[in-house]
């Protein structure tokens, strides 16, 4: 059997990537260059500046893919790339480029929707998982609970009404001073705090069992910060972040045992960069024990943005005769 290469490409963010992935579930190489320090100086992502950023970067982070992986773009099968969503210009930054390498190498060329790579980061470590399997896709811009049918055929149970899980994490931590990016900070200074503390609420959707909402958490937070500062009590920091993790924990834990009960499911995964949390991975690995359920979680190079994922899901594509042609463009609120 010939081997399939596909050289993957990501820049729907601040992650400059590319990598060769061979067959769909081999990485030969996976390349991230990361502008999160020049974001860090002004506490979130700049659009603008990731665009002129990936445009720096790009072509060297390419031939750094190609060349960990031993090969060259001539014998390379297919290049894929990440289309939507995400920022705009920084898509078209990876998008002109594939569409590029594409022409000049006359190689077939592949859109890819990044959420469909984060689920995909499960195939990587794991060979033998193979749909269905239940995904729960928690990033800084997605929180969606999705019935993986088959490869490339996705049913949305819900997703977020209002904020993303990564979103309220990097928003509550730059609201009690610890600065960007939230996540791993919250969490690692959570260990030293009381996850009782705080009784921060859980949002349940009347209308979308399935759906989430964190717009409502990230506000209590803020109001008990500006509680404390009117009353002049010391907020202690470390149980704001425990507090407020165990929230999220609890609200994702609860979607995914009510759809574990209701679909009959009897493996699930957890991707994006979010899902590198330790909190909620053992919380969620600890549910799926309980119900007999198999758990799949990515290594957190994995859970982050990284082209290896979408190299995965562009293979599918291929080997299910998905093409593109040279009119591909970005497309920003691209929908799974
Ligand atoms: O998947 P990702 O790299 O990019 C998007 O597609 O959004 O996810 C980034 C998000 C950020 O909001 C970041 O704060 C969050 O993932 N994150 C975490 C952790 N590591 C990254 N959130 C909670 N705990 C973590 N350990
Ligand atoms: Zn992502």
């Amino acid at each position: 059997e010939k081997e399939v290469k596909i050289l993957a490409i990501e820049s729907s963010c601040d992650e400059t990537a590319a990598a060769v992935v061979v067959n769909g579930r081999n990485v030969r190489s996976n390349v991230i260059s990361s502008q999160i320090d020049i974001h860090t100086l002004y506490g979130g992502v700049v659009p603008e500046i990731a665009s002129r950023n990936h445009i720096e970067r790009i072509n060297q982070v390419i031939e750094q893919a190609l060349k960990d992986a031993d090969t060259t773009l001539d014998e390379i099968d297919a290049i894929g790339v990440t289309y939507g969503p995400g920022l705009v210009g920084a898509l078209l930054v990876g998008v002109a480029e594939a569409k590029a390498l594409a022409y000049a190498a006359k190689k077939p060329l592949l859109g890819v929707h990044h959420i469909e790579g984060h689920i995909c980061a499960n195939f990587i470590e794991n060979k033998g998982l193979e749909p269905p399997f239940l995904c729960l896709v928690v990033s800084g811009g997605h929180t969606h609970l999705v019935k993986v049918l088959d490869y490339g055929k996705y049913e949305i149970l819900g997703k977020t009404r209002d904020d993303a899980a990564g979103e309220a994490f990097d928003k509550v931590a730059r609201a009690i001073g610890l600065g960007y990016p939230g996540g791993p900070k919250i969490e690692k200074v959570s260990h030293e705090g009381n996850p009782q503390s705080i009784d921060f609420p859980r949002a349940k959707i009347v209308d979308g069992e399935y759906d989430f909402s964190f717009s409502g958490l990230k506000s209590a937070v803020l109001n008990y910060l500006n509680g404390c500062k009117m009353k002049n009590i010391e907020i202690n920091q470390a149980d704001v972040a425990a507090s407020f993790q165990c929230a999220v924990t609890d609200v994702l834990v609860d979607h995914v045992r009510n759809a574990i009960d209701e679909y009959k499911m009897d493996k699930f995964a957890i991707a994006g960069g979010v899902a590198s949390n330790g909190n909620i991975r053992e919380a969620l690995r600890k549910l799926c024990q309980e119900k007999g359920v198999e758990f799949y979680h990515p290594s957190p190079i994995f859970c982050t943005d990284n082209a290896a994922m979408i190299g995965v899901a562009a293979y599918y594509e291929f080997i299910n005769g998905k093409r593109d042609d040279l009119t591909l463009n970005a497309i920003p609120n691209l929908k799974l």
